[in-house]
């Protein structure tokens, strides 16, 4: 182990968008175990939208970051010294654990022992394999249960979790559509992710968008897997038909939003139609992590599952990656390397 452990930490909070300057790395003793703890080396740290809510928001579902701590988030890496004989030295675990070279640790919930053999890289165990499939998992199978030949609308569709989720609903047999953020993200809806239409949000109005909508699923849409919020889940609602199911995984236009979102117009449509709406979160399930992943790695390996990562390398590169997640300048799931031979 080196003696420095280098960690990224909050520097200030502010509305809106976050800037590059209010993150900053700083270096802190290299930590060790006590009874029952075990320190893991970071390979992998993923950067997730939800972070954003934990920088401000007192009543997220996990805690807020003070001004000085480090940032934490999903990681994979290998332990580097250990005081539990379940997490021995040189085993790769994932965790939420501190955006930091080194972070010290015990047994969680979402903590768990992983065989690196099951993907050709470690980076597949935050992105496919990880919190981001998973939550498209989740939110499909146990969430929107589509039945086949139903009809299902994705916003944030080009995403981490949205192309994965559109993917597992063609699947189970359903007409798959996605709503992107500009045309080659649209494009690579149908092209890359095997989508049956794709619709760039850019530019639409509440009109255009539904408009957009009902052309791509003329029939209606039964199943919404809702990632964004806005006007992009007003259009949708007004395309749904009877008693169709709406999964709440995010509502990512609202994360830096200084003023109050616009009213849902079509809200009283969820009463007329009988539509149910369902938010949840994936570490809901947390237990069954382990045959999920291993059912998505199956999927990827038949080459039923296709994914993208965007890798940013070092710990310094994370402000700027973060900030990706909200311009759409990300091409895939966001994580920063932080070995380099990893
Ligand atoms: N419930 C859970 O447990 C859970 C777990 C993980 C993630 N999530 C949620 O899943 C969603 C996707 O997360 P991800 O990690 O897969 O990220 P991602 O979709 O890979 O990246 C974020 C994307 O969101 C879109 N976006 C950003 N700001 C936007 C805005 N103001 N209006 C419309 N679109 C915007 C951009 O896509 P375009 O370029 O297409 O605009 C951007 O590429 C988020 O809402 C996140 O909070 C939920």
């Amino acid at each position: 182990m080196t003696e420095i452990n280098r960690r990224l930490v909050l520097r200030a909070r502010r509305d809106g968008l976050p800037h590059v300057g209010d993150f900053a790395v700083e270096h802190a003793p290299m930590p060790e175990p006590g009874p029952g703890q075990f320190v893991v080396r970071n390979l992998y740290a993923s950067l997730d939208p939800a972070l954003r809510q934990r920088l401000t928001l007192t009543d997220s579902y996990v805690p807020r970051i003070e001004l000085g701590e480090v940032l934490t988030a999903t990681t994979v890496g290998v332990v580097a010294a250990s005081r539990d004989p379940a997490y021995p030295v040189g085993s790769h675990v994932v965790g939420h654990h501190g955006i930091a070279d080194y972070w010290l640790t015990a047994a969680g919930p979402v903590t768990r022992t992983i065989d690196p053999s099951a993907a050709s890289s470690l980076s597949h165990f935050l992105s496919v394999l990880g919190p981001t499939g998973l939550t498209a998992y989740f939110g499909i199978t146990r969430v929107a249960r589509p039945r086949a030949g139903e009809t299902l609308l994705v916003t944030g569709a080009a995403g981490a979790v949205g192309s994965v989720a559109g993917q597992i609903a063609r699947l189970s047999g359903c007409r798959v559509i996605g709503i992107a953020g500009g045309a080659d993200k649209a494009a690579r809806l149908t092209g890359e992710y095997g989508f049956d239409a794709g619709i760039d949000y850019r530019d639409k109005t509440l009109a255009g968008l539904t408009a957009a909508i009902r052309d791509a699923a003329p029939e209606g849409i039964d199943l919404l897997f809702e990632n964004v919020g806005g006007i992009q889940l007003d259009a949708a609602i007004d395309c749904m038909n009877e008693r169709g199911r709406i999964a709440v995984c995010g509502l990512i236009s609202q994360y830096n939003a200084t003023e109050p979102p616009p009213p849902l117009t079509n809200l009283f449509k969820l009463v007329a139609r009988s539509i149910r709406m369902e938010g949840f979160i994936v570490r809901n399930y947390a237990s069954e992590y382990a045959a999920a992943a291993a059912t998505l790695a199956r999927w990827v390996g038949e080459g039923k599952i296709h994914f993208r990562e965007s890798i940013h390398d070092g710990l310094e590169a994370g402000p700027e990656a973060f900030l990706s997640l909200f311009t759409g300048w990300n091409q895939g799931k966001v994580m920063l390397r932080l070995e380099p031979s990893a």
